[in-house]
């Protein structure tokens, strides 16, 4: 069957990564996590002191230092020039700033760059906001997940448990609904449906339905 690219966007705990990660898995497509990415650059704005609304310095960051991952059997390891992150790039003081970073049109630009580099051979599962829309808008299959905000905390904050990070439920909540906020109402690509994109609610739906569901999406476009 022919390598197909497939973008899945959507808000903030919508299971975009979740999702993403399994159908790469058996598609045996590459699987990318552009959030990660935003991730990484604010961790490592935290620990050079650079400002969130310093875009020159962000871009900066991005031209002086390294983002990589590597896929293992149970996760996708995020790397910054060489050292692992992947803990460190979901804790709250990131998660609270990463849309600041990302609001920038010139941070934005490098990114997309790195992204459209690692999809530009097919045969990738990418999840964000703007993959549908900037990223990949040619993506044979697009996505938007969408799920109630009373349900997208509910699975962030078992995740947290999960990873031993405790957090309070309505600040959960109001995180989500002001990070969405921020995301959709930027100036740059913000998050929203591309006008050939399915909408998934996944309310209510396990993850098990979800992925049958873009599975016989992918069957009809491939
Ligand atoms: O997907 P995740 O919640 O990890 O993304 C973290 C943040 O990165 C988002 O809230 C958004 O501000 C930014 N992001 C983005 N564009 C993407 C992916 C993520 O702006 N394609």
């Amino acid at each position: 069957m022919k390598k197909i690219s497939i973008a899945i966007d959507g808000p903030a705990s919508s299971g975009k990564s979740t999702v993403a990660k399994i159908l790469a898995k058996k598609l045996n497509y590459i699987y990318c996590d552009t959030g990660a990415m935003y991730r990484a650059l604010t961790y490592l704005a935290i620990k050079k002191g650079i400002d969130f609304e310093n875009e020159q310095g962000l871009v900066d960051l991005c031209l002086n230092h390294t983002i990589s991952f590597k896929q293992t059997e149970k996760e996708q390891l995020v790397f910054v020039d060489g050292s692992e992150v992947t803990e460190e790039i979901r804790q709250p003081n990131v998660t609270n700033a990463v849309s600041i970073v990302a609001k920038h049109g010139a941070v934005r630009q490098k990114m997309v760059e790195l992204q459209q580099e690692i999809g530009r051979l097919g045969g990738v599962v990418m999840d964000g906001r703007d993959i549908g829309t900037a990223v990949l808008p040619d993506a044979e299959v697009k996505i938007f997940l969408v799920a109630s905000v009373e349900e997208r905390a509910e699975r962030r904050y078992k995740e947290n448990q999960e990873k031993g990070i405790t957090t309070d439920f309505d600040t959960l909540k109001k995180e989500i609904e002001h990070r969405d906020h921020l995301d959709s109402t930027r100036a740059v690509s913000p998050l929203k449906q591309a006008v050939d994109a399915v909408k998934i609610d996944t309310t209510g739906m396990n993850i098990e339905e979800v992925v049958k569901e873009i599975e016989e999406i992918i069957i009809a476009k491939s």
